[in-house]
């Protein structure tokens, strides 16, 4: 079930928990997201790193991926966090990937005094199409 009120401040909270299981040896820039379903299931992810700089995924894409194969495939918000930092705005291959499930999508930024939300059609006006 949808929820009637979107919990922000519980979604930033989980994306910085999420963001503290990061693996993240090279850049240890360590990145949590929490991914608010239609259904109000919430998927988290981290970024995981690897040797080989490009094999690593970032976080919003993990919570994305665990959400799909979960059976969830239409969503409200997603909070981005990063463990150490503020202002921790999507890439822009995430931003492609998370506009795959339409513009609305809210992404939540962890702010130093709270957080702001853009949907995802304002961080990314003309998604590649093809
Ligand atoms: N990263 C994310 O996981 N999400 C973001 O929004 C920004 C960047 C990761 C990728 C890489 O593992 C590390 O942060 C440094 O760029």
């Amino acid at each position: 079930m949808a929820p009637e009120k979107i919990e922000y401040e519980k979604l930033i909270e989980m994306a910085v928990a999420a963001a503290n299981r990061a693996y993240a040896p090279y850049s240890k820039y360590k990145v949590g997201a929490a991914l608010l379903a239609s259904d109000g299931r919430i998927f988290t992810g981290c970024n995981v790193e690897n040797k080989n700089i490009g094999s690593g995924i970032c976080a919003e894409r993990t919570a994305i991926v665990k959400a799909v194969s979960e059976g969830a495939n239409t969503f409200i918000a997603c909070a981005v966090a990063c463990a150490t930092d503020y202002r921790c705005y999507p890439c822009g291959l995430c931003r492609q990937f998370l506009s795959e499930f339409g513009p609305d999508l809210q992404i939540v930024v962890r702010e130093e005094n709270g957080y702001s939300i853009k949907t995802i059609g304002e961080l990314l006006p003309a998604p590649s199409l093809k």
